[in-house]
């Protein structure tokens, strides 16, 4: 008993996280976890961190100062299955020592690729095309039936460039727009030299481009920035894809937006709240696709993600540098 109680505790979020990264933990840790293939119930998540050494979580949970003094003084680190951290407290865990982990980069790729697929699902309506086949409103071969607008010659800019942003840019490229453009709060000229991109302000890239790319962190800055007045600046065939958090986005301008045909579409895989109920507005609307936030949910990312949160959880209890630590 002595042995075992010796172990460091680690309460995990998720059951249903790739093994290999609980295999990991289960080697030098005491692992506790959720039992629910879906998020953790708070009260529960309050009892059950009380006395941990380690948190293993998702974005779905919300890590606050009450998760904190719930969990008590020897809690040393915090890893989260996400390269978002918003859903964590960060300054109140640096005020108490406490280390936060994350995942970024392993799932740059996967998520640069899915942000790819929703823009061509969107701006070729392959959902609303893949409908007609099966509701019989295939009736023949049309000229102008089903039509989008196409990447080439268009004007593309990406709401944030960072290592998602640069992705997404270099496999746009191939598709021959006339100009990417990019927002940033600082300039990054040698990685927007490689995809050929000019950074242009705010304002300017919402008037100019066809595609308007969301891959930004939500902070407060960037909270509820594309709102009705972002949205009136935009031309009226811009196409509007948001891989990034559903935050960044005042909702309703968006649905009033695409309403009354202010833009032409949105491919959202982030949405508030998430699930998006059923009866909500944007899932009446045809000029909308909507996925259930699966940008970095390819099977080898996601494995990866789960022992680079366990990693992060093993080095941070042993005093060690973490593979990829918060900076606050
Ligand atoms: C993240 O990592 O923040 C994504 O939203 C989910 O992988």
């Amino acid at each position: 008993i002595a042995r075992m109680s010796s172990k460091p505790t680690v309460y995990v979020t998720r059951p249903d996280v790739d093994i290999s990264g609980l295999d990991l933990l289960r080697e030098s840790c005491n692992v506790s976890t959720w039992s629910k293939p879906l998020p953790v119930p708070r009260d529960e998540l309050l009892r059950e961190i009380k006395g941990k050494n380690a948190l293993f979580c998702a974005l779905t949970d919300k890590i606050d100062a009450a998760v904190l003094d719930a969990a008590g003084e020897q809690l040393k680190c915090i890893s989260t299955i996400s390269v978002g951290y918003e859903h964590i407290d960060v300054n109140e865990c640096k005020k108490r020592g406490i280390r936060v982990g994350y995942t970024p980069d392993v799932l740059t790729d996967a998520t640069a690729e899915l942000t790819l697929a929703l823009l061509l699902a969107t701006n070729r309506r392959l959902f609303e095309a893949n409908k007609e086949v099966y509701n019989g409103g295939w009736k023949s071969w049309s000229p102008m039936w089903m039509c989008g607008q196409g990447l080439k010659n268009s004007s593309v800019g990406l709401f944030g460039f960072g290592r998602i942003g640069q992705e997404i840019a270099a496999r746009i490229v191939p598709f021959k727009p006339a100009q990417i453009t990019y927002t940033t709060r600082s300039p990054r000229p040698e990685q927007a030299a490689k995809v050929n991109a000019k950074r242009v302000d705010f304002d300017e890239m919402l008037c100019l481009s066809d595609f308007i790319i969301v891959c930004c962190a939500l902070t407060p800055e960037t909270k509820e920035i594309f709102n009705s007045t972002a949205f009136g600046k935009m031309k009226t065939n811009c196409i509007f894809i948001n891989t990034a958090r559903g935050g960044v986005v005042d909702q309703k301008a968006l649905t009033e937006a695409l309403h009354c045909k202010r833009i032409l579409a949105a491919g959202l895989d982030v949405t508030t709240p998430e699930p998006l109920p059923l009866d909500d507005p944007l899932l009446q609307l045809d000029n909308v696709v909507v996925l259930p936030h699966i940008g970095s949910a390819d099977i080898e990312t996601r494995k990866e993600m789960s022992r680079i949160t366990a990693r992060n959880i093993i080095a941070a209890l042993k005093g060690c540098e973490m593979e990829s630590e918060v900076s606050v």
